[in-house]
């Protein structure tokens, strides 16, 4: 039996890598340490909340003394963290949590697992790390880190500390840096959500910039499957890319979407530019394929036609999480533009 803590296990990826875990590994017992903050949601993890192999802690990763007992009691194999605040725009809107949950979180997690003799941490980062592309070329794990947001940067100070880790104290490290995700139970201030969620309710779709801005889109069970892939097979000390090979820009997304709804591309609006926005991500995963014979699998078309319907479906879910904060942040952060 392999005991594995996932931190921000009731958020968008970790939700999904909860139940992937479970789905797929009968060896696996999953505790889930989450903080619920505006991002995190019980109703994630519908269906799965009481499996048996399952149990929910809430906590936040910054409080020492919880995140140590907890390790210490539980001898966990392996650690994958994924809590953060992981959107950009409100890392420009403030940037302190963002440094206090991605940069101070992951240090008291990495004191507590050496601490505890955790076998394996892993550490789920960003392409964003590595900055911004121009028209060629594509992130190698040796392109130097050049974050450009307050949110890339403290995942970037995160990504050196789980470095210094195993450089220094011999942990048992991993770091994923993945491209941008999509599927299910995404909180909808992300694009695909919130543009899927406009356009059903026939609200405008803001698009920021001129809306050539690309991102490499990969479905999050793809990404699942590489993190337990990374986990279970990659080298103590390495940095695994992950990404889709679905190079969009923003402007061919939103038509997709709209198409798939039946709604008309009049509903575009273009707004002021997101301060520093990083023009191209790109991804080389010519090292993951290599050493540990991972691929994405989903084609981009067919899953956001799976994920737009999947919205269609869970219309209660939608409603329910962009009320309250979330309806007051977005409609300040759409006044203002
Ligand atoms: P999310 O915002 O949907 O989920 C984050 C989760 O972390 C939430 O459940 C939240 O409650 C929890 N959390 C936040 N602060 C916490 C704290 N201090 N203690 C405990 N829990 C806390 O984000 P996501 O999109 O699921 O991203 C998960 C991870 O993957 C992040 O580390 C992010 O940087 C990384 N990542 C995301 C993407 C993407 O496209 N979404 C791409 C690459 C990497
Ligand atoms: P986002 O989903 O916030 O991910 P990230 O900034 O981490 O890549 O944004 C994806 C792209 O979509 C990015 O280029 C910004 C753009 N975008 C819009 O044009 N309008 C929006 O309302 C949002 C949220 C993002």
């Amino acid at each position: 039996m392999k005991n594995i803590l996932v931190t921000g296990g009731a958020g968008f990826i970790g939700g999904n890598l909860v139940r992937f875990l479970l789905a797929t590994e009968p060896e696996v017992t999953v505790v889930n340490l989450d903080k619920l903050t505006y991002s995190g949601n019980l109703a994630n993890l519908e269906g799965v909340l009481d499996h048996p192999r399952h149990f929910f802690v809430r906590g936040d990763i910054g409080d020492r003394d919880l995140v140590r007992r907890l390790l210490r009691e539980r001898k966990f194999e392996g650690v994958l963290n994924l809590a953060a605040e992981s959107h950009v725009d409100r890392s420009i809107s403030n940037a302190e949590v963002f440094v206090r949950t991605n940069v101070l979180g992951t240090q008291v997690l990495l004191a507590a697992a050496l601490e505890a003799g955790v076998g394996r941490f892993l550490q789920v980062s960003t392409d964003e790390v590595y900055g911004s592309l121009g028209p060629e070329g594509r992130f190698r794990e040796d392109t130097p880190l050049h974050p450009n947001s307050p949110y890339s940067a403290s995942k970037a100070g995160a990504d050196h500390l789980v470095q210094a880790w195993h450089h220094t104290y011999g942990l048992d490290t991993v770091i994923t840096r993945c491209s941008n995700n999509y599927g299910p139970w995404q909180f909808p201030e992300k694009m695909i959500p919130l543009m899927i969620n406009n356009a059903r309710r026939d609200q405008p779709l803001p698009v920021y910039g001129d809306g050539l801005n690309v991102r490499d889109w990969i479905h999050v069970l793809d990404h699942c499957r590489g993190l337990w892939t990374v986990f279970c097979e990659g080298g103590a000390g390495e940095v695994y890319n992950i990404g889709g090979h679905s190079e969009r820009t923003n402007l061919e997304v939103v038509r997709v979407i709209l198409k798939i709804l039946g709604k008309p591309e009049s509903l575009i609006t273009m707004v002021r530019d997101r301060p520093g926005h990083d023009r191209r991500y790109a991804i080389d995963t010519g090292k993951i394929e290599r050493e540990l014979g991972w691929r994405p699998r989903y084609d981009f078309e067919k899953g956001l036609v799976d994920t737009v319907d999947w919205y269609r479906e869970h219309q209660d879910w939608l409603d329910q999480v962009v009320s309250g904060d979330y309806r007051r942040y977005y409609q300040e952060m759409y006044e203002n533009r």
